[in-house]
């Protein structure tokens, strides 16, 4: 375990984690399975606009870095939302209006089609779904809502970006700031909601209230099953994913320890300095709540409380975890837009490249790779969970500083 520092790097191995052929627990399956991820991927691959966004491979960067091999799934493109978000919260919303239907209708089966055409108007319009945000999650919450056609009220902190929040309202919803960080503006929406008789789309999970977030990251899964299908040759080593509530790692974890058994690569969780919920709670055993104004550029990574139900799988299912400073994501930002010789471009949000700039801290700060068993052998997969999604923020960040060419 190494000390951290803001703008540095920190590693820690998971001593709880499983052994590779250990198979996928029950008490995980309990919470992720193959049947729940099926059903979410032959929902959303039914959504108008649906694609597989592209699993990209950078030999030059992979070269710079000292490694086998760089995949980068880009989910830049992912619905016009710009974020693997729009998987979640909106196949959440789906799912809880097709409920509440069933429930009118005697147990009929409805279909997201039948939704998008309008029909069940009278029952969907009078449901009011919310949700605390970072910004993308509440906008995949706010174009479900605007798609199935219910009411939609999405609740930011002081510091979500105003970029941010139009582009939540863009799809209709009501957007009001709460004064705290993002931990107050997920107790301030479930307080509104029970006072106002509201469904909550929450990515956390807490006390009482799993469904939904376990919907959720099925829907998220449908990113990983399409990378299972996508990765050609052999298997990465590793893979390392960004974690603000855990959401999102815990959905990766289970849809590779499912689909790819004693063969799936290591999973390093990576968090940034100030909001590493993760690693703490990993150092602790038992999750760990930190607080404060949880300050990073990473936005969609500005969580304080891991959510239970991700922590479940997490604890066993991370090999390591890690927490990066900000600097590095600019640079990563930078890296991916001017690329290493036969590397494609790519256009990679703050919270997006967060592995990669792990990935940049580790070169720099080698005494770290042991810890994460990384090697010039490793094959490295990375999540770029979000393209621009504050673009006048992206234009900033890639403008500041002249990158020089990699070597
Ligand atoms: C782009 C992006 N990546 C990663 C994450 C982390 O996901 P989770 O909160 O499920 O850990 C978020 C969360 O908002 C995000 O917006």
């Amino acid at each position: 375990m190494t000390t951290q520092r803001a703008e540095s790097i920190g590693t820690f191995r998971n001593r709880s984690a499983a052994a590779a052929a250990e198979p996928y627990p029950a008490a995980a399956a309990a919470i992720l399975n193959g049947d729940g991820f099926s059903a979410a991927e032959n929902e959303i691959r039914s959504w108008p606009g649906y694609a597989p966004t592209p699993l990209r491979r950078l030999p030059g960067l992979a070269h710079r870095l000292g490694i086998a091999a760089l995949h980068y799934k880009d989910e830049g493109g992912r619905f016009g939302l710009r974020s693997f978000k729009a998987l979640g919260g909106a196949y959440a919303v789906f799912r809880l209006l097709a409920k509440a239907i069933m429930q009118m209708n005697g147990g009929q089966p409805v279909t997201a089609r039948a939704l998008v055409a309008g029909e069940h108007k009278d029952i969907v319009a009078n449901i009011t779904v919310t949700c605390a945000t970072d910004g993308n999650h509440g906008r995949s919450v706010a174009w479900g809502a605007q798609l199935f056609g219910c009411r939609c009220v999405v609740f930011v902190h002081e510091h979500v970006s105003a970029a941010r929040r139009a582009a939540i309202a863009h799809y209709g919803a009501e957007v009001i700031e709460v004064r705290g960080n993002y931990d107050d503006s997920v107790r301030h929406a479930a307080r509104e909601a029970a006072a106002k008789g509201w469904t909550v789309v929450s990515d956390t999970s807490y006390d009482g209230y799993r469904e939904i977030p376990v919907d959720v990251m099925h829907g998220y899964g449908v990113m990983a099953r399409e990378i299972i299908g996508q990765m050609a040759g052999p298997l990465p080593t590793h893979v390392i994913v960004q974690a603000g509530v855990g959401g999102l790692a815990a959905a990766i974890c289970a849809a590779f320890w499912i689909g790819w058994g004693e063969r799936r690569p290591q999973l390093v969780i990576v968090e940034p300095t100030r909001a590493d919920c993760c690693f703490r709670s990993a150092q602790a055993g038992v999750p760990v709540a930190v607080s404060g104004a949880l300050d990073t550029v990473m936005a969609g990574l500005a969580c304080g409380e891991v959510s239970p139900l991700a922590w479940e799988i997490l604890g066993r299912g991370a090999n390591a975890f890690a927490v990066v400073g900000d600097r590095y994501a600019l640079d990563a930002m930078r890296a991916l837009a001017r690329p290493a010789a036969g590397d494609p471009a790519i256009v990679a949000g703050e919270t997006g490249v967060c592995g990669l700039a792990l990935l940049l801290g580790l070169h720099e700060q080698p005494e770290h790779r042991a810890a994460l068993a990384l090697t010039a052998a490793s094959r490295v997969l990375l999540i770029g969970s979000e393209g621009d999604t504050d673009p006048a923020l992206y234009r900033q960040i890639i403008a500041a500083t002249p990158i020089a060419p990699a070597p």
